[in-house]
């Protein structure tokens, strides 16, 4: 039977294991080795290899060339029909060699299976939580890479079968809040706000501090005004929840401009403010916090932390008090096996002092887990912002990526009619932005360039999209395509055939780094090696006919995987670009 390289390998290697340890009467559990296979690029050393026999040397107390020597025998001895040979390199590495047969039997496995076939149906409950912005504050370039990785997460973690709750922790609560409530009474003009809210409650905002520092009787108001909405006052909690309102509908434009999909829970944190007197109190009769000059803390010593703070002196609750409530009700109400946080790095203490709260709690610590990630930055490497040092919108940053991706297609694509050249420039750039915000590891800061963002040529949505429609272009000219069990000769289509193969290991990995960068890396390296099979193979006028026809299958899959690993990082398939 037919099985794509990494179960047909793994397989091989954990009969041979088992078998080993039989002959060795060791007591090692043969089915806890971590078999891992790696894709080779050049087939002149193997197709695949794995340091299984490194793993195994400790244990065995043997080395590991002689451990690789057991167990090439005990594969051989399976007489496996898709290899052509096993060989040992490096000290004990197993290098794979498959027949030529196997890849065509491949391509063709490849041709039955639909983005669905991949899916595992674990059916387990996640909860990913991302982007979060605050009500009355525009959502900065942090924010951009926040959705997008946590956006294209969620993709991944449901093109691999799992449900996925997308969560939005919306910041409606604080102090601050206290401020635009005061200044919204004073100053404020309803239909102002409807018009353009977030903007006009950012005015009213920086009014009120302003006017603050002549009159500091201001901040006495703004306390009493946030005190009265922490005791209930329904006034108040209204306007909170009109605000709230209003700076959604603008983040949900913005989402949708960027064409990310919908929340699954979109909840304000005011939402947590009731239950915390309970939560508190839980806590006290726990004895998990101790009161400190009034204020209730949680020490934290025995992670090596400060304490965290959970209630002021003043008894107003923090961030971090409807972090945990918040926990608990996510618990409670959905019983995930696992909450993604996707929260800046910044932050990083706060979730290791929130995550030892919970450890406290009896919340198994694998239970969560803090996506961080790191700034982006300008040519200078400071974090991005304007000339005076203001940080830049979202939306500026989106409107100048669509400006420049205008100047470019307006160029390159003449041919083509104003209204669909706008549609086009659109999908570019934001397919650009995404992709530029993936196609790092997380912890790497971005440089800012728009130039290199939206290239033609290089590691880039532009080019990726760029490739597709070109196979595309191939292959609505072809026609139907034959569905053969074909041989292919060439060693530079077994190449290919194997690179697409490849796919199944990247999604895993990404999973495991919460990252998207493997399957970017995975993307722009298939593209390119599938460019340059494509200009060295004329595909169409190729005049043997049984070639021409493996070679369009061939590019089909090449083509459907991209276009699955467009769905997973949030990228458009174009037919044109
Ligand atoms: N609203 C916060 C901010 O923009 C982020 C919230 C992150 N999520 C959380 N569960 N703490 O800074």
């Amino acid at each position: 039977m037919f099985e794509f390289p990494k179960k047909y390998i793994t397989n091989l290697i954990s009969v041979a294991v088992k078998e080993f340890s039989k002959d060795k009467v060791l007591d090692v559990d043969a089915g806890s080795v971590p078999i891992e296979i790696d894709f080779k690029n050049n087939r002149a050393f193997g197709d695949c290899s794995s340091n299984v026999a490194f793993s195994l040397s400790k244990a065995f107390r043997m080395s590991s060339t002689e451990i690789a020597g057991y167990l090439k025998a005990l594969i051989e001895s399976q007489t496996p029909i898709f290899l052509e040979r096993v060989e040992i390199a490096g000290g004990g590495f197993l290098n794979f060699y498959f027949t030529t047969d196997y890849f065509s039997k491949a391509l063709f496995a490849l041709t039955k299976m639909s983005a669905k076939d991949f899916k595992t149906a674990k059916k387990e409950k996640i909860i990913i939580e991302y982007s979060s912005p605050n009500v009355a504050k525009p959502m900065h370039v942090g924010h951009l890479r926040n959705t997008i990785l946590g956006d294209a997460l969620a993709n991944l973690y449901d093109f691999l079968g799992y449900k996925v709750i997308r969560w939005n922790h919306i910041g409606d609560w604080g102090t601050q809040f206290g401020s635009l409530i005061c200044a919204y009474k004073k100053w404020g003009d309803k239909i102002k706000v409807e018009k353009n809210p977030i903007q006009e409650l950012l005015e009213l905002y920086v009014r009120f501090h302003k006017e603050a520092e002549q009159n500091p009787e201001l901040e006495k108001e703004s306390q009493s005004e946030f005190k009265k909405m922490e005791e209930g006052d329904k006034e108040n909690l209204k306007l909170l929840n009109w605000f709230l309102k209003e700076s959604t509908k603008e983040f949900n434009r913005l989402y949708r401009l960027l064409d990310i999909k919908k929340f699954d829970k979109e909840i304000g944190e005011s939402f947590y403010s009731p239950m915390i007197p309970k939560i508190i109190k839980e806590m006290e009769s726990d004895k998990m916090i101790k009161q400190s000059e009034g204020a209730w803390i949680v020490p934290l010593d025995a992670f090596n932390l400060p304490p965290a703070m959970i209630q002021k002196s003043d008894g107003a609750t923090i961030y971090m008090t409807r972090e945990i409530a918040s926990l608990k009700y996510r618990l409670a109400k959905y019983n995930p096996f696992k909450i993604l946080y996707v929260v800046g790095n910044e932050q990083a203490l706060h979730f290791q002092q929130f995550f030892a709260i919970a450890r406290l709690m009896g919340i198994p610590s694998e239970k969560l887990e803090h996506v961080k990630y790191e700034l982006i930055v300008g040519a200078d490497g400071k974090k991005l912002s304007t000339r005076e040092g203001k940080i830049i919108p979202a939306q500026e940053i989106i409107d100048e990526a669509i400006l420049t991706a205008q100047k470019i297609i307006d160029q390159k694509r003449k041919d083509v009619p104003q209204e669909k050249r706008e549609k086009i420039a659109k999908d570019i750039a934001i397919n650009s932005l995404k992709y530029f915000f993936l196609k790092d590891g997380r912890m790497t800061k971005i440089i800012f360039n728009l130039e290199s963002m939206l290239s033609f040529n290089g590691n880039s949505a532009p080019y990726l999209n760029y490739t597709y429609a070109r196979f595309s272009k191939i292959l609505k000219k072809a026609g139907r395509i034959k569905k053969a069990d074909v041989f292919l000769l060439e060693n530079k289509d077994l190449e290919l055939i194997k690179k697409i193969l490849e796919f199944e290991n990247v999604f895993e990995q990404s999973k495991n780094d919460s990252s998207l960068h493997h399957i970017c890396e995975y993307l722009f390296s298939l593209a390119n090696q599938a460019s340059s099979f494509y200009e060295s193979s004329p595909i169409l006028n190729d005049p043997d006919s049984g070639r021409k026809n493996a070679r369009l299958m061939l590019i089909k899959e090449l083509n459907k995987v991209l276009e699955i690993g467009f769905e997973i990082l949030g990228i458009k398939t174009l037919e044109e670009i």
